[in-house]
């Protein structure tokens, strides 16, 4: 199994591109379900979470083609991936079902229960499982495709529901999710009818999903507010859709700047979304400038620590947690570190301390109190962002750090280890 060894100390520098956001590609994708006509999207990420996705929808009968594009980053010795682009011809849905052997690899694929029940009128769904950050149910999908007239039971661990045609109604999640939202938004595309979602999550993903819906001849308004309503419609046509930029990516690089003492500059990057990080970068002492369409970093001889508390969006996002507790680590000063959305999401801290960090963990909150030098060490990835926590770590840390289990890593972010070389970064793929 691959890991990652990174010999730490080298201040970032130099440019890298930020690729198209996984977290609105994967809903985007099964937007496609939604119409018989071709669906093209593009500044797709090549990821294995993508991958996935595609194969999926390829055994519901989807045609499924994909280009790939690639540019050169500076002077890194091999081109960085940057974006494919993605047709969808779903006119021959004939199995709307998601097996257990997909779906185990990626709750994700959660997102083609409501626009399969939409267009076919019946969908068998695997129930995703818990992961390592929480046990993370669906109930509120299920409750809200109910509320909208579907049969929906479980058996054998799939989700079965079924409808002749979805009814348009007023529907409250009892808390705010990303994916319930989205679920549940692509379904009353072709309900009769209104649908309403109160509480409705608020993030840039579900937006760009409903921008990309409105083009493919949806009635959609309040997206990125709390309150969302969805005239539905017959049919949606075909459409082409260009995916949003990866903010978490984006705030990936930025701590990594920050944290290496460095200055880089993310271009096809976009600022607006991402508030919440960027304001606590500039408490932690960084110069921010934002471009029309990049964002530039300079860090200070030493970061000051801040404290955060995760929340939905436009809050700090949770997504960002770990990696702000790696700065954290060798910042000037104390950081309390709330995590209010995952009840088990503090995995890398045990990491971190094999690496020299000072960190307590009482329930939902981390105290870090940082240190002037961490030291490389062996560690262990466990889910996606707190393999990122570890990767900037390993920047910072003297000597080399050696990180393992980093397939975590490629389910979110594209090129890792070439985009951190073309920044000046000592870091390479060991077997
Ligand atoms: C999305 O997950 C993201 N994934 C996550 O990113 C992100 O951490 C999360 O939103 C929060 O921002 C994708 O978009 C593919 P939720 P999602 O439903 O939609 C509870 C990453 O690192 N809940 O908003 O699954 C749930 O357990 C990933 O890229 C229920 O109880 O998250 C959690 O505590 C990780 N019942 C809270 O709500 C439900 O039916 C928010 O979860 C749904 C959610």
């Amino acid at each position: 199994m691959d890991k990652l060894l990174i010999a730490g100390g080298i201040p970032l520098s130099g440019e890298v591109a930020i690729s198209g956001a996984k977290n609105a590609a994967l809903p985007l994708l099964c937007a496609a379900l939604l119409t018989k006509e071709p669906v093209t999207f593009t500044n797709v990420p090549h990821l294995n979470d993508i991958g996935t996705m595609l194969k999926l929808l390829a055994q519901m009968g989807v045609k499924v083609s994909r280009e790939t594009s690639r540019i050169c980053a500076g002077d890194a010795p091999k081109e960085v991936p940057l974006g494919d682009t993605v047709t969808l011809d779903a006119s021959g849905l004939n199995n709307a079902v998601a097996p257990y052997e997909m779906v185990k690899t990626m709750r994700a694929s959660i997102l083609v229960l409501g626009p399969l029940l939409a267009r076919a009128g019946e969908a068998r769904v695997s129930l995703p499982g818990g992961c390592a950050i929480g046990a993370r149910p669906v109930d509120q999908h299920i409750k809200g495709l109910t509320a909208m007239g579907a049969e929906v039971g479980v058996e054998q661990g799939y989700v079965h529901a079924r409808a002749t045609r979805l009814k348009g109604a007023r529907l409250f999640t009892d808390m705010v999710t990303v994916t319930g939202t989205e679920n549940l938004m692509m379904a009353a595309c072709l309900a009769q009818g209104e649908t309403v979602i109160e509480n409705a999550a608020r993030e840039p993903e579900v937006v760009d999903l409903a921008n990309c819906l409105v083009a493919m001849g949806a009635r959609i308004s309040g997206a990125g507010g709390d309150v969302i309503r969805i005239q539905g419609v017959d049919a949606l046509h075909g459409a082409t859709h260009r995916i949003m930029p990866d903010r978490i990516e984006t705030g990936t690089y930025l701590c990594a700047a920050a944290a290496t003492g460095g200055a880089i500059r993310l271009t096809g990057a976009s600022a607006t979304s991402l508030d919440a990080v960027i304001d606590k970068l500039m408490d932690t002492g960084c110069d921010i400038v934002a471009e029309r369409d990049a964002i530039r970093i300079k860090a200070p001889r030493r970061l000051a620590a801040v404290s955060i508390r995760t929340a939905p969006y436009p809050a700090f996002p949770t997504d960002m947690q770990a990696q702000f507790m790696a700065i954290n680590a060798v910042a000037d000063g104390t950081a309390v570190m709330r995590e209010t959305i995952f009840e088990n999401r503090f995995m890398h801290a045990v990491e971190l301390i094999r690496l020299g960090a000072d960190i307590k963990i009482d329930g939902n909150t981390a105290f870090v109190t940082g240190r002037p030098k961490l030291d490389g060490a062996t560690v262990m990835a466990t889910d996606l962002r707190a393999s990122a926590s570890l990767v900037i770590a390993g920047l910072v840390a003297q000597g080399e750090t050696l990180i393992e289990r980093i397939y975590h890593l490629d389910r979110g972010y594209e090129g890792l280890e070439k985009k951190l070389a073309a920044l000046g970064a000592d870091i390479r793929r060991v077997k």
